[in-house]
């Protein structure tokens, strides 16, 4: 288990990368063992916010670490405008990472939607350039404008990009789903990555069931610690015989380990 730590962490840099959305560069005193998947929570100084909030790590190195902030409240809305000197409380890294061999080794198909592509971004570019294996990324937005295309060029072999509205040459129009369909049509036997909306995770879930492909999750539920003690955050496991918290148990789980219900594919 990597180590943990509360600290503050310092703004060094707040790059604007779509609508809404900035990353926020922070040096941080804990040494960072973090890994893809795992989270941190993080308290937005300078608002009446009591608690943390929860984001994944984008990416991290010696003494530095980035996060993708898109607004949703207040919280978010006040890191967003965070300044270089800027201080905020950081506690991580938490949860678990995406460690099952299936979907690191063998051929893999990553889908993302909104802020759920910062996990999945990160372990794309660990397995490619640990030449470990290099999954089939596809992230879609509502628009162009959503989408923080300099943030996805960082995986070379290139994110496949879907847009619902206002198409240009290189993004297709429709849904994720689309994409992975093609994708899985493509590649028999892939394993399947998702993060992002519900809605867009149980349509995933729909079509990996269908295609008898092996899905692990990365769920984004509101929560309270961060720490597996308020289960703000609980889920039914498979079984039903208990709730398994997604701050210490996920946020990563394979789908055949919780009730999460797949949608009516589209
Ligand atoms: C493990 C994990 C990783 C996350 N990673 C990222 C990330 O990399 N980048 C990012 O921008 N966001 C991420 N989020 C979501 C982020 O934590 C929320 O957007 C944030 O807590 C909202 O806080 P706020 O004060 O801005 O909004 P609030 O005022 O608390 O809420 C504003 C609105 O957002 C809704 N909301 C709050 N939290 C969530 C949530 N978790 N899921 C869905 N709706 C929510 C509320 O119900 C409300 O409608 C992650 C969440 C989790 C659990
Ligand atoms: S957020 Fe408190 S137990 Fe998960």
């Amino acid at each position: 288990m990597p180590g943990r730590g509360l600290g503050m962490a310092r703004v060094l840099a707040n790059t604007g990368v779509a609508r809404d959305t900035v990353v926020l560069t922070m040096a941080i005193d804990l040494p960072t063992q973090a890994r893809p998947g795992q989270f941190a929570m993080v308290h937005p100084m300078r608002t009446d916010c009591l608690l943390a909030r929860p984001f994944s790590i984008l990416d991290h190195r010696d003494g530095e670490l980035d996060i993708l902030i898109k607004v949703a409240g207040k919280g978010s809305a006040s890191m967003a405008v965070a300044r270089p000197g800027d201080e905020m409380r950081l506690f991580g890294p938490l949860g678990q990472s995406f460690d099952a061999p299936r979907l690191l080794d063998g051929p893999s198909i990553f889908v993302a939607g909104g802020v759920g592509v910062v996990p999945l971004h990160w372990l794309a570019r660990d397995l490619h350039s640990r030449g470990r294996s290099t999954p089939h990324c596809i992230f879609g937005g509502r628009t162009p404008a959503d989408l923080p295309t300099a943030v996805l060029t960082q995986y070379e072999p290139g994110w496949e990009l879907w847009v619902e509205d206002g198409a240009t040459e290189s993004l297709e129009t429709g849904r994720v789903t689309h994409g992975l369909q093609r994708a899985l049509e493509a590649t028999p036997g892939a394993a399947v990555a998702t993060c992002g909306p519900t809605p867009m995770m149980k349509a995933v879930a729909a079509i990996c069931e269908e295609a008898d492909a092996p899905l692990w999750v990365c769920l984004e539920e509101q929560m309270g610690c961060g720490a597996g003690v308020c289960r703000a955050c609980v889920i039914p496991s498979a079984s039903g015989d208990r709730m398994c918290t997604v701050c210490k148990e996920g946020p990563v789980f394979a789908v055949s380990d919780i009730q999460f219900g797949a949608a009516v594919a589209s």
